[in-house]
């Protein structure tokens, strides 16, 4: 049986016979240099992926000669010898990138591995562990890589009770009760899932955040789970409640200009550092849904952000202070509250905060236009925050391949110089040469056996830390290596399952949102529809201020004859949503109220089209049963009835989410359903 547990680092034996004689005849013996403790890992490692890979618990210990061995060790401490033979590929290397060189060495090949720091050289191994794992050949294999970003990071919304706020995978993994004496298992194999696609920080506790994490008996626990991340490579941050100096400090204030909180700050932080020397930094959501933040104080967020970030400035620590914010007194546009909030502050954060923008302006829909502060803030750092659990995505229930979705918003062009200034570039720095980068995901994670609920689902997290690292990689790609380590070499299975879940997006799409439909979910939970909701309090909270159906016709107008949200944009991506003819229609109603009967570029109506888009998106999930459950053959029998069951309820949940759709929006077309939709039962 398999239960996930391995996710993508199963290390099962070789099935090729001719590669598997390759690699043991490649690899020998291994010798490495250097003792610290990352360097141990690494070892630890490969031990544990070789002797899965080769099916050999006696690995490298039978007397015959051992010609061809795996080097592996950093600049300062590999041999010369090797040193001389890597020196072009190691002067390529940036940061914590790594090589992997075939050389020739007294007649004999030798696989080495190297890096500039030992973190790096922990990258290299993981990386050469995979090659083996998707079955590539090691004949003048010559691979330097290197991230591209500095900050990769998961966001925990862990509760310290280990509820997980949005998390749909059981509970934290973070056991606040045995910490610190106590090392779940669990801690180990998430440092080595996240090492292995080069993960290097995590924020432990939620956004919405309970200030006593920052007491010296919760410090305590923090400090044994930094212990054992840090031969991994990842750093611990910590969530900071903005009222913490009231909370657990006793002041009678938390404005970031009083000297008594500037001066609480800096000795917690101090504090902080005492007992974890290589801690990351602070997570910030101020003034956004009723968090507390600087604005309680006549304050701002510069105010706030600059405060926390000079306390953490003489450790080297980093505040991400995030643009989520919106508040009933914009009740025109939520939409617009972020960029107006921030871009006026071009330039005035300290050189240690980085700004966290979600990658579209609401939150985390099935698809959203790219955020447009992205590219519109060219001397602040921005970095993207990414949701990995699917609170508007059908939960760890529905499969969707969200590295589709996040390879869909670095693609997209902001044109804030000129053409091809894609969100990657302004995320990776390039575009207007950022002093630090970073990109967060929040995370999927939770104490269920395979981790993320729904087996497929550990695909996003696998393609998150992928895309984290390297922004402008292709999301087929990461679909392909992430089969073959999880699942099989097998074409006859990789073929059509990367395909399907390539389009998994794109039915969630179309059987929840399609034209651009967002914020339509019932509320509070954010599961399945609930168009109809309109008399919360607060009107941004309600799907009737989002999709305004009426008799005309259905979307909200963010044109320049509506809310003008398109103003935002860069000038020509500006003129292209202001239009409805050059609006792609994949955003159609996001930023138009389109008439029931507008002609779409298919031909059908708006009202016929969206119906058969629903439709659309039922029939995929057929069609993704169906391939399923042909590939029995190809699958672990516990893992296939678990997808098998999980599709199943995704199957009943979009007709869920066509019938009340189209039931509810009905009312306002008052037209029949076209041929070809279901009638609901
Ligand atoms: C969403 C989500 C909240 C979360 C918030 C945030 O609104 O529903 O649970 O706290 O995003 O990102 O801060």
């Amino acid at each position: 049986a398999n239960n996930g547990y391995d996710l993508w680092l199963q290390y099962k034996k070789v099935e090729n016979k001719q590669l598997l004689k390759e690699y043991t005849e490649n690899i020998q013996a291994i010798q490495f240099f250097g003792n610290s403790e990352t360097i141990k890992t690494a070892l630890k490692e490969l031990n544990i992926g070789l002797s899965g890979l080769f099916d050999n618990q006696n690995l490298f210990e039978n007397d015959s000669p051992k010609n061809h061995l795996l080097v592996f060790g950093s600049e300062s401490q590999l041999d010369t010898t090797y040193l001389n033979l890597i020196k072009t590929e190691l002067s390529k290397v940036k940061k914590d990138g790594f090589v992997i060189k075939q050389i020739q060495l007294n007649g004999n090949s030798q696989i080495v591995i190297s890096a500039k720091t030992d973190v790096g050289v922990l990258y290299g191994v993981f990386r050469f562990l995979r090659e083996l794992q998707i079955n590539n050949s090691l004949k003048d294999i010559n691979i330097v890589d290197s991230p591209k970003i500095d900050v990769r990071i998961l966001n925990h919304w862990d509760n310290l009770d280990r509820t997980v706020e949005r998390g749909y995978a059981g509970f934290s993994l973070w056991n606040w009760h045995t910490l610190p004496d106590y090392i779940d298992q669990r801690y180990i194999d998430y440092a080595r899932a996240n090492a292995s696609i080069g993960i290097n920080g995590t924020v432990l506790t939620n956004v919405n955040a309970n200030a006593l994490i920052l007491t010296p008996q919760y410090l305590e626990k923090v400090k044994a789970l930094a212990d054992v991340f840090r031969p991994y490579g990842i750093k611990v941050y910590l969530t900071a409640r903005f009222s913490a100096p009231i909370e657990i400090g006793g002041l009678k204030t938390a404005d970031p200009l009083d000297a008594d909180v500037i001066k609480w700050w800096k000795d917690k932080t101090a504090e902080i550092y005492n007992t974890i020397p290589d801690f990351g930094g602070f997570l910030v959501k101020a003034n956004s849904e009723g968090q507390p933040g600087p604005q309680n104080y006549g304050r701002n967020h510069v105010d706030g952000a600059n405060m926390m970030a000079e306390a953490l400035e003489p450790f080297g620590g980093i505040v991400m202070w995030r643009a989520f914010v919106y508040s009933e007194h914009d009740a025109t546009d939520r939409a617009k509250q972020a960029y107006s909030e921030f871009v006026p502050y071009d330039g005035k954060f300290k050189d240690n905060v980085i700004v966290q923008v979600k990658n579209g302006a609401i939150d985390f829909q099935p698809r959203e236009p790219f955020h447009p502060m992205f590219g519109a803030m060219p001397k602040t750092p921005l970095m993207m925050e990414f949701q990995i659990t699917q609170e508007y995505l059908g939960f760890s229930t529905h499969l969707v391949y969200l590295p589709k979705l996040y390879e869909e918003v670095f693609e997209t062009d902001t044109y804030r110089e000129g053409k091809g200034s894609t969100v990657a570039k302004v995320v990776d720095g390039s575009l207007h040469n950022k002093k630090i980068t970073g990109v967060a995901g929040v995370t999927n994670i939770g104490n269920d056996i395979n981790w993320t609920g729904h087996h497929f689902l550990q695909a996003n997290w696998y393609g998150f830390g992928r895309l984290a690292w390297n922004p402008h990689l292709k999301s087929e790609d990461i679909a392909d290596e992430w089969i073959r380590q999880t699942f099989t070499n097998d074409e006859n299975f990789i073929i059509p399952i990367k395909k399907m879940m390539i389009q998994s997006r794109e039915t969630v799409v179309n059987y929840m949102n399609p034209y651009g439909l967002h914020h339509i979910f019932d509320t509070g939970h954010h599961y399945g529809p609930g168009p109809w909701v309109g008399s919360l309090p607060r009107p941004e909270w309600n799907p009737t201020y989002y999709h305004k159906a009426d008799g005309f016709g259905l979307g909200f107008n963010r044109t320049k004859t509506g809310s003008n949200a398109t103003a935002q944009y860069a000038p020509e991506i500006a003129k292209m949503y202001n239009d409805i003819s050059t609006t792609p229609e994949k955003d159609l109603l996001w930023f138009h109220h389109v008439s029931w009967n507008h002609k779409l570029k298919n031909g059908y109506t708006l009202w016929d089209g969206m119906a058969l888009k629903y439709q659309e998106g039922v029939n995929e999930v057929e069609d993704m049963i169906s391939l399923w459950n042909s590939m029995e053959q190809y699958v672990d029998s516990q893992r296939f009835k678990e997808v098998k069951m999980m599709l199943n309820i995704q199957l009943k949940e979009a007709k869920w989410w066509r019938d009340a759709c189209l039931l509810y929006f009905q009312q306002f077309s008052k037209q029949d359903l076209p041929n070809g939709v279901e009638k609901s039962s």
